[in-house]
């Protein structure tokens, strides 16, 4: 019988386990491997800000004492670009790039050409990202995850929570509307072109208080 799942909150510790669940899903659900070989580069990039200074609200899911999925966010826009700017900062000081490197940047490069869509920062302040490794889903954790993390975001007063998705993460659109997302904008986006094969639809989605206390439809 498999180890049961779990969820509890982060600590500094699963930065690691983190940075290696964000790397093995950062491809529509697949290995971000195809489009990012800069492995170490990418965990920084990806986990690093939450868990320096960033994050509000982050949950890991464990199984067998290893992190096999995560919620991650922050609840206050500035304070994530601050933590993005430091972790930026220690990359560039690191050793001489590699060719994965080089090759990660054409990426980077792309991102900043394609970015994708936010909504008003003062309106929806915080920020979420969720992943799961494959074996991982289907069994309710994600759900459990999010509902974790909207629960702290009340709490602290937030008014409201954006992330930004694809038409291609079909269970993340279905989560989402189940707790009470709603799409804000869709912008159709070459910036996985190279890699996916066609253009994919950025999906940005919101939820806002008051209370935090969503209606989800019954579980069957
Ligand atoms: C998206 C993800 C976190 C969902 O977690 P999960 O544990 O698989 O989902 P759950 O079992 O908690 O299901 C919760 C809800 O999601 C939706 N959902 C889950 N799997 C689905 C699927 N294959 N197709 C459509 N909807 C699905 C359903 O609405 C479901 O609620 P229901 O069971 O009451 O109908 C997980 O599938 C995942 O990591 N996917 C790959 C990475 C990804 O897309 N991350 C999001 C990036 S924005």
């Amino acid at each position: 019988m498999p180890a049961p799942l779990t969820i509890r909150p982060v600590c500094p510790q699963d930065c690691a386990g983190v940075a290696r669940v964000a790397y093995l899903t950062g491809f529509f659900g697949q290995s971000a491997q195809v489009y990012f070989p800069d492995r170490a580069l990418f965990g920084a990039l990806w986990a690093g800000p939450y868990f320096h200074g960033a994050g509000a609200g982050c949950f890991v899911a464990e199984q067998a004492g290893e992190v096999v999925g995560y919620v991650l966010g922050a609840s206050d826009h500035d304070r994530y670009r601050l933590a993005l700017a430091r972790v930026v900062a220690r990359q560039v000081g690191r050793a001489w790039p590699t060719g994965a490197t080089l090759h990660s940047l054409r990426y980077l490069w792309r991102a900043a050409r394609h970015p994708s869509p936010h909504a008003d920062w003062q309106a929806y302040p915080a920020h979420l990202h969720l992943n799961l490794l494959p074996a991982a889903r289907g069994a309710g954790m994600g759900r459990r995850l999010l509902e974790a993390h909207l629960s702290v975001l009340g709490g602290l007063g937030v008014p409201g929570v954006q992330l930004s998705t694809t038409t291609e993460n079909v269970a993340a659109l279905g989560l989402y509307r189940r707790l009470g997302f709603e799409v804000l904008d869709t912008r159709v986006t070459p910036l996985w072109t190279p890699w996916l094969g066609h253009p994919a639809t950025h999906v940005l989605m919101g939820r806002r208080a008051p209370g935090w206390d969503w209606d989800p439809a019954p579980r069957d």
